[in-house]
Formats: C-alpha cells, sequence, structure tokens
C-alpha cells in the first residue's frame, strides 16, 4: 500500500493550537496595508526591509518590534482583519479548533478601547466557526512587565466580556518578572471564573513553572521547556497530566534551543509530560502549525504515530467538552489509521 509522506500526513491531520498571540500573526504585507489606512507610519520602507528585521537573540529583542508591529492596529476592522487572516490561513492548514491568546494591554496603552479590540477579535471568531468550522476560546493575556494594579485594571474590563474570554494568561518579558507578581490578579480572575495559564519556563527558571502552578493555579504551562531542569517538577507535570504548550519555531528562533535537533519535545514525550505543539507568534517565526510539526518531523526524525501522539495530546489539553474531545480523538486515531 502507498503511503503518503510526512509532509503530506501534517497537513492532513486535523490539528489544534493552543499556544498562539494575535497579534503575533501579523503578517507585513497585512501591516503595510493597515497602516497606510490608518495613516501611520512603519519605520521600514518596505516589507522586503521589515521582514530582514526579524532576527532576534532573545526574547526582548523580537517583544520590541512586535509591539512596534502591533502600534497601526486602531481600529475594530483591524483587529476583525488580523483576526480572520489568521483563520483563514489555519484553516487551509486543517487546524479545527484554536485557543489564542490577546494582549489587550498592548493595546490600551496606546488609547485603543478594550471594546474595540475584543470586539474586532470575536466578530472574526464568530465568523470562523461559521464559514471555516474552527471552533474557538480566547485568552487574555496580562503583560507582565507592567505592574499587577494594570493588570487589575484589565481585568476589570474583560469582565462585561466573560462570555467571550475564557481564560487569563501571562505573557511578555518573563526574567525578572515572575507569576508570583501577579498572584493577587490571578486569584481575583479565578473568582470571577476564568480558567487561567501562563507563560513560564521559556527563559525564566523551574521555579516559575511551579509558581504559575502552586501560586496562579494554571491549568496549562505555556512554554514550560526548563522544566527539565528540575527532576522533581518533571514527575510532577506528568503526574498531573498538566499541558506544556510548546512552541518549535519560536524557540529556535528566540534561541531558546540552538537548533530543532537539540528539541526538548522527545524527551518531554519519553517522561510522559502531555506536550503540544503550536506556533506562538508564526508572522514572526517563519511558520505557522504545519511548519512547527514538519520542522520537529525533520529534524528530530519523529515517525507518524509520534506526530499522532502530539496531536492528540493537543485535543486532551483543549477546552473542547469531553464529547467534542473524544469525537476529535477518535478522528485522529482513524487517519493515523488510514494514512
Ligand atoms: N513569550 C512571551 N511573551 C510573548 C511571546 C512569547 O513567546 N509571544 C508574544 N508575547
Ligand atoms: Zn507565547
Amino acid at each position: 500500500m502507498d503511503t503518503i509522506s510526512v509532509e503530506q500526513f501534517i497537513q492532513g491531520i486535523p490539528k489544534v493550537e493552543l499556544h498562539l498571540h494575535i497579534e503575533g500573526t501579523f503578517e507585513p504585507e497585512l501591516m503595510f496595508e493597515i497602516a497606510k489606512r490608518n495613516n501611520k507610519k512603519i519605520e521600514y520602507t518596505s516589507v522586503e526591509e521589515l521582514k530582514k528585521a526579524y532576527s532576534f537573540n532573545n526574547l526582548q529583542e523580537f517583544l520590541d518590534i512586535y509591539y512596534a508591529g502591533a502600534n497601526v492596529l486602531i481600529k475594530e476592522q483591524d483587529f476583525y482583519d488580523l483576526t480572520w487572516a489568521y483563520l483563514k490561513k489555519v484553516h487551509e492548514q486543517n487546524v479545527v479548533h484554536v485557543e489564542i491568546f490577546f494582549d489587550p494591554q498592548t493595546h490600551t496603552d496606546r488609547g485603543v478601547n478594550f471594546d474595540t479590540v475584543i470586539k474586532g477579535i470575536h466578530r472574526a471568531l464568530v465568523d470562523g466557526k461559521k464559514q471555516l468550522g474552527i471552533s474557538y476560546k480566547l485568552i487574555m493575556s496580562f503583560l507582565r512587565h507592567l505592574d499587577e494594579a494594570s493588570a487589575f485594571e484589565t481585568l476589570q474590563h474583560a469582565l462585561p466580556y466573560k462570555d467571550w474570554i475564557s481564560a487569563v494568561g501571562l505573557d511578555s518579558s518573563e526574567l525578572g518578572n515572575p507569576p508570583s507578581k501577579f498572584k493577587r490578579v490571578f486569584t481575583k480572575a479565578r473568582e470571577e471564573g476564568f480558567l487561567t495559564v501562563a507563560h513560564a519556563g521559556e527563559e525564566g527558571p523551574s521555579e516559575y513553572i511551579w509558581e504559575a502552578l502552586d501560586l496562579l493555579k494554571v491549568t496549562r504551562i505555556d512554554h514550560g521547556n526548563r522544566c527539565l531542569d528540575d527532576p522533581k517538577l518533571v514527575t510532577k507535570l506528568a503526574d498531573m497530566q498538566m499541558p506544556l504548550t510548546v512552541c518549535p519555531l519560536s524557540n529556535l528562533e528566540l534561541k531558546v534551543v540552538p537548533d530543532l535537533k537539540d528539541h526538548p519535545i522527545p524527551t518531554m514525550m519519553d517522561k510522559n509530560i502531555l506536550v503540544t505543539v503550536n506556533s506562538d507568534d508564526p508572522a514572526y517565526f517563519g511558520g505557522y502549525m504545519n511548519e512547527n510539526y514538519l520542522g520537529i518531523a525533520n529534524a528530530l526524525n519523529l515517525s507518524k504515530q509520534q506526530i499522532t501522539t502530539l496531536v492528540k495530546n493537543s485535543f486532551k489539553a483543549s477546552w473542547l467538552s469531553d464529547q467534542e474531545k473524544e469525537k476529535r480523538i477518535t478522528q485522529v486515531e482513524t487517519y493515523f489509521q488510514n494514512n
């Protein structure tokens, strides 16, 4: 029997994205288009010149460019267009469910209303469900380089939109901004009924992962690479089946790993951690979901069985209903058996 290539296998398998910053999907072409209609200046003269600037030695170098890019987003339609472009792109890649972040403070600090941001994103998500069949959850992420008072203010803005927002998260500059800095606002968010997640152990130490678990009571760890420094933590994550939303191309581009051949995903799988594959900021890191899967599959010689396990992990780690999870996991298993 003819079998399909690993690349075709990855393309065809129904996938989930659990770690994606919508501002990180801002492709240079769309950025220039929106800048023009909003009469906003971009520091670079062309798409090509802008793309050349996408070379980073660490998280902060990336964040500086990422926040600068977001500056041209002003109107509700801008946030709609950004989100819609992402959904169309991942629909082509057979992504069927997304749980995505937005960073309200990146916009409210520039004078854009919270309502403008969320209405544009939400309208695109609703259209994506209707027209593309992509189900979704939305996660509001606090910027950890700002203070907790600003996070509290942001949480206040979110309260009227509880039906649209499933969880709160924590992103931006990790080192020096531990989860403990946001303990109170995460407690309040949980009291208000939000789930919690946090970026931890991307550049920061394994202690930040412990804090995310113990103080923020997260249901997933975003990144989590540095857990491997601490055997006790590895055992805990495996025992809890605490999902890690790992981002291979992001890790490569931000020098969290020197080469995809050194990526810790196989080690995490060996240690029975519920690890998932995600794209983080695909417009900046050179690839969406398929490119992330293919990157590690090629570099680490992953089998179709291993790829299937990773995809199943993502469905397990999602906030879909148990019934929906079961249906999708059966679908993925059937796909594996037939291909
Ligand atoms: N880490 C922290 N903050 C971020 C990231 C990331 O990978 N992407 C966008 N904001
Ligand atoms: Zn991230």
